[in-house]
């Protein structure tokens, strides 16, 4: 078996943990090996992008981390290929259509359904894949901020076949990933681009508005143009939100 064709082995899960991202990193720094995996079945600090927390109810999403060990240069596609992964893995185990929306949000008809976020040390080989999926969650159950913004397999299936199960698409997800984390960088941004939900609208961010007009393949950065025609790149570690809006 490849290196990289073990994803998921070992696996550490816990009734409840602070954050699957937190105890994956421990492991890594610890020497783990590539391919270890830590879940839960809750989070009582689930860590998102830009400090922003994750909420899930217990037992109803994927909350899962994976150790990667992968040299430097692999770990620029690493955002893009995980977020194609986790798209195939949801559409795979519910009736649903994904995009993603830059840099890594997975969507079906314009809400969340999965969120990914890469910690860790690139530059010692290593990082964690925290990759969190709304599986059998209720909107009800979410925070009031998330009611409206937010889906799941369940919800977003509609009741159709095939009812979706956290560990089908834990599954569904590392195969995916396997595949995905050793393809040709140039097939990872194609396959990307073929999901992105921006493409082609307008957008907003911190300091500025444009219409987007897709990925950087190498960097992952979401090219934009400006209203006076220049082009500019966002970078996700850079960017608080970008979200779709019209310009002024
Ligand atoms: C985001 O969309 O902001 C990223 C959300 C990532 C959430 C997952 S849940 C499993 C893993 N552990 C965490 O603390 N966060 C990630």
């Amino acid at each position: 078996m490849s290196a990289l064709g073990s994803l998921g082995r070992p696996r550490l899960h816990l009734r409840e943990t602070s954050s699957t991202n937190e105890r994956a990193r421990e492991l890594a720094l610890a020497g783990a090996p590539h391919g270890t995996l830590v879940t839960a079945g809750a989070q009582t600090a689930g860590r998102g992008r830009q400090g922003r927390t994750w909420s899930a109810p217990a037992g109803a999403a994927l909350l899962a981390s994976f150790v990667v060990r992968i040299p430097g240069e692999g770990t620029a596609v690493l955002p893009l290929a995980a977020a194609v992964a986790v798209s195939e893995a949801c559409e795979r185990c519910a009736p649903v259509e994904c995009a993603i929306k830059w840099p890594n949000d997975v969507w079906i008809d314009g809400r969340k359904v999965a969120g990914i976020l890469l910690e860790g040390r690139p530059q010692e080989g290593w990082a964690v894949l925290g990759i969190g999926v709304n599986v059998t969650v209720r909107s009800g159950d979410l925070p009031d901020e998330l009611r409206e913004t937010a889906t799941s397999l369940l919800e977003a299936g509609g009741g159709r076949p095939p009812a979706p199960t956290v560990e089908a698409v834990l599954a569904a997800t590392a195969t995916a990933l396997e595949r995905w984390l050793i393809a040709d960088p140039a097939d990872v941004a194609a396959a990307w681009g073929a999901r992105d939900a921006l493409r082609g609208l307008p957008v907003r961010w911190d300091t500025g508005h444009g219409l987007a007009e897709g990925i950087d393949p190498s960097s992952g950065a979401l090219v934009v143009s400006a209203p006076d025609g220049r082009r500019t790149e966002l970078h996700a570690g850079e960017v608080a939100l970008v979200r779709p809006g019209e310009a002024d």
